[in-house]
């Protein structure tokens, strides 16, 4: 059984450098959006192991005109734990999130390897595939906040 509870941001770090970015330091996962004051540091934990992460944060998706535009980053769940829908909840629970702050769309940089991960969470594609020189390809995904 997993809980996804509000974490402060700096607690998704190791996580996220384990599971996204092992080429940088803790000091350098630091990212701009954990700075909001709006922002949503989720994690879902089993017993007191943070084994899932996303961030959510307003931020304006280029070329979009869809109203209030928020952006997630940092989605990972710990190897051990993937395929038991710990990130399909961690989604839900952003999605929730961010309707009650009046948002209306979510965007990220999704790695390709998992575009079938933000598909099946209802997420689309926008515009070409482009190559991040230390993770890889990826198309920007996108889909209302409101299921
Ligand atoms: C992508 C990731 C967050 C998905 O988390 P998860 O907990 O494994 O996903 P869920 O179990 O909630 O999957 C929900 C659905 O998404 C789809 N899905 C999930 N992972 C998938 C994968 N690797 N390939 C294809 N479809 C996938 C499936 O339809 C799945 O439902 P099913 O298991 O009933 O078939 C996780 O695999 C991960 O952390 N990967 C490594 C880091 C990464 O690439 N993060 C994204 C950065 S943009």
């Amino acid at each position: 059984m997993v809980e996804i509870r509000l974490v402060d941001p700096e607690q998704t770090r190791p996580l996220r450098q384990k599971v996204l970015r092992p080429h940088q330091t803790l000091e350098e996962l630091v990212h701009p959006g954990e700075k909001h004051p709006a922002t949503g540091a989720f994690g879902a934990f089993a017993g007191d192991e943070m084994v899932g992460t996303l961030l959510v944060f307003p931020e304006t998706r280029a070329g979009s005109t869809s109203g209030a535009q928020w952006r997630l980053v940092a989605m990972a769940v710990d190897p051990d734990y993937q395929r038991r829908g710990i990130g399909a909840a961690l989604i839900s629970a952003c999605l929730d999130y961010i309707v009650a702050r009046g948002g209306d769309e979510v965007w990220c940089h999704g790695r390709t390897k998992v575009i079938d991960f933000y598909e099946a969470m209802g997420f689309m594609p926008d515009g070409p595939e482009w190559v991040d020189e230390y993770t890889g390809p990826h198309y920007v995904m996108w889909r209302r906040a409101a299921s």
